[in-house]
């Protein structure tokens, strides 16, 4: 099991917990691999959904693990919820959790809004993406991508290129393929980079660029970033397409990488944008990888919160 009865993040999250979820992450992605995909591990526990912004690959994929463990799932959004009449977040919580409900998947606008769940329900809750703040399931599944694929993370260069400012999946990835022993550089406008970026990941292991060129040279792995239009407050960037033409990644920019580098990216993309169309179909692209891992290291992380004890 897991040190805390939450996860919330992948800064504050112990190396001996990610080491934990990844390793039973792997178990997790054999029983997937079977011709019959569930095992009764979570029979009689429930896992809710509570989604305040959209999702296609977190919540579906924590649905599926849910349902392969053999948990009873609730699905909630704001837009077909009693939150649309009004009803506090609090009492959305303590509503649902009176119903049952044995942990929680919160995805929401505001940061911290499932730190604040976790001190209000007895419930597990994990953070499915607060805000600019961290998503640290789409961490943990980048982390087993890039472990299943080289082998280890100890040393891997990874460039993260785009909108750092404002991912919460730069953020947890940083935390957790730090304390993994990666280099991370983060790379893009000076704009779109977290003012203190110091104070981001492990000591030492955490450089910036604005110069794309300087970021790809020798990486191992190249993650880039969804420009998220709709969270800045102000035109970052002159236009797309200068954006696109400048920090773009294409098969061509690619070259500066290593030859065997790996091209990740959280979804959904904007093709044509921050990632060419023929990279993103490539089979130097991992993209569908990372989809297909999600299920595997979330099934890990909902049986290390609720029923790794027990078995
Ligand atoms: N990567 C990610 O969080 O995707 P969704 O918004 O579709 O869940």
């Amino acid at each position: 099991m897991l040190a805390t009865k939450d996860l919330l993040g992948l800064q504050t999250m112990s190396v001996a917990d990610l080491e934990r979820v990844l390793e039973t992450a792997v178990a997790m992605k054999e029983i997937l691999a079977r011709p019959l995909r569930k095992v009764p591990t979570l029979r009689g526990r429930t896992v809710c959904t509570l989604f305040y912004e959209a999702s296609t690959r977190t919540r579906t994929s924590f649905e599926t693990a849910a349902r392969v463990l053999s948990a009873d799932v609730t699905s909630i959004s704001a837009q077909s919820s009693s939150i649309i009449k009004g009803e506090s977040f609090k009492d959305t919580l303590l509503t649902l959790q009176a119903t049952g409900v044995d942990a929680f998947i919160i995805r929401h606008h505001m940061a911290g809004a499932p730190h604040y769940a976790a001190s209000l329900v007895s419930a597990g809750v994990v953070n499915g993406g607060d805000g600019m703040h961290e998503h640290p399931t789409q961490g943990l599944l980048d982390l087993f991508t890039i472990q299943e694929r080289l082998g280890r993370l100890e040393g891997v260069k990874v460039a993260i290129v785009g909108d750092s400012l404002h991912s919460r999946v730069a953020r947890s990835n940083v935390w957790g393929l730090t304390k993994l022993g990666a280099h991370v550089t983060l790379c893009g406008p000076p704009t779109m980079m977290p003012p203190a970026v110091q104070s981001l990941g492990e000591c030492g292991r955490v450089r910036v660029t604005s110069n794309l060129c300087d970021a790809l040279d020798g990486a191992d792995i190249v993650y880039v970033l969804r420009i998220q239009l709709e969270r800045q407050q102000a035109a970052l960037f002159p236009s797309v397409r200068e954006y696109a033409g400048l920090f773009g990644l294409n098969s061509d920019a690619l070259k500066r990488a290593k030859p065997d580098a790996l091209v990740m990216h959280p979804g959904p993309m904007n093709r044509g944008v921050e990632i060419s169309a023929e990279l993103a179909d490539s089979d130097r692209a991992v993209i569908l990888d990372q989809v297909q891992n999600g299920v595997a290291v979330r099934m890990a992380v909902l049986y290390l919160l609720l029923g790794g004890h027990e078995h």
